[in-house]
This record gives structure tokens, C-alpha cells and sequence, in this order.
């Protein structure tokens, strides 16, 4: 059990949260306060790295530590609680040797050069995962989908959609679901060949049809290998923002000398790029270029008239890199800005504007909304509670700016939002949002559950019997699987 940190009165850091959870549970929660909602039915599953380290040496990068998916079952006001880490080959070989046998997007091999040379960063099946076309896939944007069964979570193996997506191809961790066409639209970063200026970069686009089969495919290019993590959706159109994020020096990471993250840097003299994809034909319809940022998730988009409007979290820097790159010291993982694009399609202008005054990231909202103008969206924010190590709240905020903020207690660390409807919602914001938080006082997890309407109104909290390490993203599904 964990204290105020000595010395102080500081209630505990977020680091124990960041610690490794071996074992793997299926079990009925039954402790925690309030009533589980009887109509609250499905599963939230949710994607994150189980272990941050092997044989006590920690990984490089937060990135890089294995995928380990949970999921909530909620059933007739009980709830399930199961979690299994991805069998990736680097989860199974480095579980056998307790040592680390694979590079990562910022981790090396111990032993020097020659343990790296022409090694590529092998793929945690980490970041988020998709259920679409009968399939459950865990993603990262490193490499391939791997298909898990979604009653167990086993692994059931790599996923390639029949060949569709080539060896080397990778599938980012953001894929969306049109509401309308329910296909499924992702994409990945790529090198398209060789040109007389070297490596022509690309983004590889992918449509993937409801009952799961890849069925188009195009190709972006664009001037330099982009750090393009996730995409917003229109009913027509995708939207790409290619940060100034920029690769350099990736001949020392070819060679062994230096991981990814070491050679990644914030460029201001890069401006952001904006490219807009018709989604019928996946060809770039338009390019807006604008002042050198980064948006590394997004929120909702639609289409108003001649105008796109899409809502990111905006950064002018990459300095969280840093913190992502050192977890286990880091004393800082903040947000950033919740603003909205405005791209005129006509005249090519873009304009924006800060829709919340609070720091904020992993925005989310009702996936059935996607394309059309939302009324909610919720984020995961940063807030001084005298413990603002980590995520220690989160808020909904209304399209016009209207902010509802629910501060965690002092030593209480949150995560991604996730909105889920009730049975037979008659309403956007009917329904609830799911917050799992980090108690690290007990070190143990439980999932709060609050009213999506009025998250001032929390409706009950479910205790874990252990501690859920800090995840990236999840989603939540009607159909329950235990
Ligand atoms: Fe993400």
C-alpha cells in the first residue's frame, strides 16, 4: 500500500499505476459503492501496455510495453471484470527469457550496436482495439491487427484481412466506423518507393467492409514521413492532420544506435498539413496547410455546408515525449489543447478556436454521432488537485464550450472517458461514462461510473481486487460477452 510520498504531506504519484499486473483475472466484481445501472448492458474493453518492464529492466518508452486488454461486462446490474495480454511474439519469448529480446519505437535491446543493427521495432498490440466484422483486433499503429476472442480475450493470432494488408503495411490504432455505411476506415504510415529525392513517405488508407473484408485501398503522398496517429471522420470526408512532428536521422535507428523516439523532434519551422480525403473514392480532395503544431487524437467532425469542422487536442510542442520516454520518473503526463478546425472547403481558408479552457486528451464521445454535429464530448483532463502527476479528472464539455469538470480525490488517477449508452437511449448523452481510476493510496483499480448527462453525478464504483496499469483507449459495445 502506497503513502504520502515521505517526508511530505504529497499524497502518492502516479508511478505505481505504471507498474506491471502478471497475473490475469475472470472474476464477478463484487465490492465497490452505489448501484450498477440495470440498463447498462454490454462490454467496455479497454488496451493498454500490462507491464512496463521486464526481469526489472523498464522499456524505453510507455509505447512500447505489452498489450494487455481488459473488459467490464455489465449484465443485468452485474459486472464482469476480465484481463490477458496480447501473445505477440515479443510478449512470449520475453515472458520465457525475462529480458528484453525486442526493440520498441524508444526502447533497445541491452548488449550494445550490434544487438540492433537492422532491427525493426517489433509490435505490442498495445494502443486500442476495434470490434468490426465479427473480429475483436488489438492495434498499434506499429505493425498488424491481432484478433483475440472476445468472450476470453486468448489470442487468437496476427491479422492480415486475407493478405489485403501486406507485410510491413501497418494499420494505425484509430480505425473508425462509418455510422451510416458501417465500414470501417483506417490507415497507416508507409513508404510508397524510391524517388530521385529518396523515400517517397505515403499514407496508406483502408476500407474495411462490415462483415470484415478489406475491400478498397488507396494511397496519400506526402513530403516526409508523417507522424499521423489518429484521423477524424465526416459522413463524406477523412481528415488527416501531418504535424511537425518530423523523423530525422532514422539512418543511427537502421543502424542500431538509436531508437525512433530518440530521433523524433517537434520542428517549428514545419507547418501542419491538413489533408481531406473523399471517403467514396479515398483520393486527397484538398490540402490545407497552417502554423507548425500537433494534434495527436481528435474528437468529433462533421460537415457544415462549404466547411469541415473538426475538434483535437492541440500541442505546440512534443515535450511529452519526454515524459513517455522516462515513465517511471516522470512527474508530469499533461494534455493538451481542446480546440476546433474550421476548414472552408470552398476558398481553402482554415481558422480555429479554443472550445475548453481546461487541459485535456483522449476526447471522447457518442460513436453514433460520428459525422453529424455532437452536443457532448468528454476528455480525460490534468488539474491542479495537488496531485497533478498524472490525469486527475475529466469533463464534459457541451459543442458550445460548456464545461462540467469532475476532479479526482488527491492521489486518484483517471483515465479515458468512455461514454456508454444505456438500453434504448432516446438521447445523445443517455447513458453513462465509464472511468477507470487508479487508486494509489491501496494501489488498487476500480471503474467509476457517472451519469453522461450530468457527470457531476457519480452512480456507483466498482473495486478491483488489484491495480489496472494506465491504458490508452478503449471502447464500448451492446453485446456482452463473459
Ligand atoms: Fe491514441
Amino acid at each position: 500500500m502506497s503513502e504520502a510520498i515521505a517526508g511530505t504531506n504529497e499524497p502518492p504519484n502516479c508511478h505505481g499505476g505504471l507498474e506491471k499486473l502478471d497475473q490475469e483475472f475472470s472474476y464477478w466484481i463484487d465490492e465497490g459503492g452505489g448501484t450498477v445501472p440495470k440498463d447498462l448492458t454490454g462490454t467496455f474493453f479497454r488496451n493498454g501496455p500490462g507491464r512496463q518492464r521486464i526481469g526489472g529492466v523498464p522499456f524505453g518508452h510507455w509505447f512500447d510495453g505489452d498489450g494487455m486488454l481488459c473488459a467490464f461486462s455489465f449484465k443485468d446490474g452485474r459486472v464482469h471484470f476480465k484481463n490477458r495480454y496480447v501473445r505477440t511474439p515479443k510478449y512470449v519469448e520475453e515472458t520465457a527469457a525475462q529480458k528484453i529480446l525486442y526493440r520498441g519505437f524508444g526502447t533497445q535491446i541491452p548488449g550494445g550496436i550490434t544487438r540492433n543493427l537492422f532491427k525493426m521495432p517489433a509490435n505490442p498490440a498495445n494502443t486500442n482495439s476495434i470490434l468490426h466484422g465479427g473480429k475483436l483486433l488489438a492495434l498499434n499503429e506499429g505493425g498488424h491487427p491481432w484478433q483475440l476472442k472476445p468472450d476470453t480475450l486468448e489470442t487468437i493470432g496476427e491479422h492480415d484481412y486475407d493478405g489485403q494488408l501486406a507485410k510491413g503495411q501497418v494499420f494505425s490504432a484509430h480505425g473508425k466506423v462509418h455510422p451510416v455505411s458501417g465500414d470501417c476506415f483506417n490507415f497507416g504510415a508507409g513508404i510508397s518507393g524510391m524517388t530521385l529525392k529518396g523515400l517517397q513517405a505515403c499514407l496508406n488508407l483502408y476500407r474495411i467492409n462490415p462483415e470484415g473484408q478489406m475491400v478498397q485501398k488507396s494511397k496519400i503522398l506526402l513530403d516526409s514521413f508523417p507522424f499521423c496517429h489518429d484521423f477524424a471522420l465526416t459522413q463524406k470526408h477523412a481528415i488527416y492532420f501531418i504535424n511537425s512532428i518530423v523523423f530525422g536521422g532514422m539512418g543511427s535507428v537502421i543502424l542500431g544506435r538509436k531508437s525512433i523516439s530518440d530521433q523524433i523532434h517537434f520542428d517549428n519551422n514545419v507547418p501542419m498539413q491538413v489533408v481531406v480525403v473523399d471517403l467514396d473514392t479515398l483520393t486527397e480532395v484538398r490540402r490545407f496547410e497552417t502554423a507548425p503544431g500537433a494534434i495527436i487524437h481528435f474528437g468529433n467532425a462533421f460537415e457544415s455546408g462549404n466547411e469541415i469542422v473538426v475538434d483535437g487536442m492541440y500541442a505546440s510542442d512534443f515535450e511529452a515525449n519526454d515524459t513517455l520516454s522516462d515513465v517511471f520518473n516522470s512527474t508530469k503526463f499533461g494534455g493538451g489543447t481542446y480546440m476546433r478546425f474550421h476548414l472552408n472547403m470552398g476558398t481553402g481558408a482554415m481558422t480555429s478556436e479554443r472550445v475548453s479552457e481546461t487541459e485535456s486528451e483522449f476526447p471522447t464521445f457518442n460513436p453514433a454521432v460520428i459525422g453529424k454535429q455532437h452536443k457532448v464530448c468528454y476528455t480525460a483532463c490534468s488539474v491542479p488537485n495537488g496531485a497533478d502527476s498524472f490525469f486527475n479528472g475529466f469533463q464534459s464539455v457541451t459543442f458550445e464550450g460548456e464545461e462540467t469538470l469532475v476532479t479526482l480525490p488527491p492521489g486518484l488517477y483517471g483515465s479515458e472517458p468512455m461514454f456508454a449508452p444505456a438500453d434504448k437511449a432516446a438521447a445523445e448523452d443517455d447513458g453513462y461514462v465509464l472511468e477507470v481510476v487508479y487508486d494509489a493510496y491501496t494501489h488498487k483499480s476500480e471503474l467509476q461510473i457517472y451519469r453522461a448527462n450530468n457527470v457531476a453525478d457519480q452512480v456507483c464504483s466498482l473495486k478491483l481486487k488489484h491495480h489496472v496499469p494506465h491504458q490508452f483507449h478503449g471502447f464500448f459495445t451492446p453485446q456482452v460477452f463473459v
